[in-house]
């Protein structure tokens, strides 16, 4: 069964970004600023990302002018990108741009996972899109690596009220500077 998992890094107190959509505390963390299996342990040939995180994408990495970069980082990933406006794709990516809510895309992603060998999705992010498939009863794990830092203002982690009978640990561990959660979310308590 395809299974829905966010995992974004955020500071101690709960932020994916400041509120400048700079990343700058999380890049200056001991192996904050390249992606290790251990940081990011999914397999997910299927991934799912609100405009902004992709837009911060496209620019940090200069993506649209070298092209390559975005294989580096995604080979032949699948990636959606939730967005109302037309946003432009770098050559040769297999982007996939829905103007739609997660609820009408849950069919599609589902089928797009089917088809791969790990049955995962990965929600990067924002906050706010892992809350709507949580509202969509269609977020099956939570997995936040911590840095140590912490920020006054900014983009949060996931903003919605999910009490403690819905979220069971399932793993806990450090890892360099970093300590890496993760939760299984119980549907429908
Ligand atoms: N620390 C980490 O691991 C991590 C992970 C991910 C992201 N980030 C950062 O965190 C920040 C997140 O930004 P954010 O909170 O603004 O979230 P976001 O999800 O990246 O972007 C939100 C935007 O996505 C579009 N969108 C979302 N749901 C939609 C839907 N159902 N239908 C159509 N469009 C939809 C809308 O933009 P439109 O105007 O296009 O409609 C919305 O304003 C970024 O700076 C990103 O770089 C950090």
């Amino acid at each position: 069964m395809v299974q829905f998992i966010y995992d974004a890094a955020a500071t101690l107190n709960g932020f994916i970004a400041d509120e400048h959509h700079s990343l700058e505390w999380l890049f200056t963390v001991e192996g904050g600023d390249a992606p290790t299996d251990e940081l990011y342990p999914s397999h997910a040939d299927v991934l799912v990302m609100g405009a902004h995180t992709y837009e911060w994408v496209l620019a940090h990495e200069n993506m649209l002018d070298d092209p390559a970069k975005w294989a580096e980082f995604y080979g032949t990933k699948t990636v959606y990108v939730l967005s109302s406006r037309t946003l432009p794709v770098p050559a040769g990516a297999e982007v996939r741009l829905r103007n739609a809510s997660v609820a009408e895309v849950l069919p599609e992603l589902r089928a797009a996972a089917e088809a791969t060998a790990s049955q995962e999705i990965w929600i990067m992010g924002g906050g706010d899109l892992a809350g709507q498939f949580f509202d969509a009863s269609a977020l099956d794990r939570i997995a936040v690596s911590i840095a140590p830092a912490l920020l006054t203002s900014g983009a949060p982690f996931l903003p919605r009220r999910i009490d403690p009978d819905q979220l069971r640990l399932i793993g806990a561990r450090a890892v360099g500077q970093f300590a890496r959660l993760e939760y299984a979310v119980r549907a429908g308590s």
